[in-house]
């Protein structure tokens, strides 16, 4: 027998490699939102997090915003148009705050999704953190020794 010839990239194709995930993991648009409820649940509380979350004005709206986005970045899904880096660069971010902010994501991952479920979230999670973490905490770099400008 043939196998199916394969989908040409486009949205047609995203939705089918979206659909595999969800087989394969059981991720789907409620898993995400009811984890992200119980993670954001226990960052806003958290005594290093909570302080940076306290401007946020609607959670439900954050909810929203958060399934949205975690549903392109984990099911290929479309329909998240933000800017993830312009909403961090103001709340004067530390390493110390992503490695606790990972830390939740996956002790509340581990307990919310099934073992593939959290495998898919965290290699993302972990991926994006890395960036918007270099991209907005400024580089500690060691004093660099005068140089002398050359002559003109
Ligand atoms: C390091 C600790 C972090 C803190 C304290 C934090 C806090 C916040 C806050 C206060 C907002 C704005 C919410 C609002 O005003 O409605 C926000 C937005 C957002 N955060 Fe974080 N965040 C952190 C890390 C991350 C990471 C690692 C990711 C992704 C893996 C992420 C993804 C997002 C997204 C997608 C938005 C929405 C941006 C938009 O407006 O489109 N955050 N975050």
């Amino acid at each position: 027998m043939n196998p199916s010839p394969p989908i040409p990239e486009g949205p047609e194709r995203r939705a089918a490699l979206g659909r595999e995930v969800t087989e394969r993991t059981g991720l789907d648009d409620a898993t995400i939102e009811r984890f992200l409820r119980a993670f954001y649940g226990a960052a806003r509380t958290d005594a290093l997090l909570g302080p940076a979350f306290a401007g946020v004005a609607d959670w439900e709206r954050h909810i929203a915003t958060l399934t949205s986005f975690w549903a392109s970045v984990a099911l290929m899904r479309g329909g998240y148009h933000g800017q993830p880096m312009q909403a961090h660069a103001h709340l004067g971010l530390t390493p110390a705050h992503f490695a606790r902010w990972l830390a939740i994501f996956e002790q509340v991952a581990r307990v919310e999704l099934t073992e593939e479920g959290a495998a898919h979230m965290l290699e993302r999670a972990r991926r994006i953190a890395r960036s918007l973490e270099m991209g907005i905490v400024p580089l500690a770099l060691p004093a660099a020794p005068c140089r002398p400008t050359p002559a003109a």
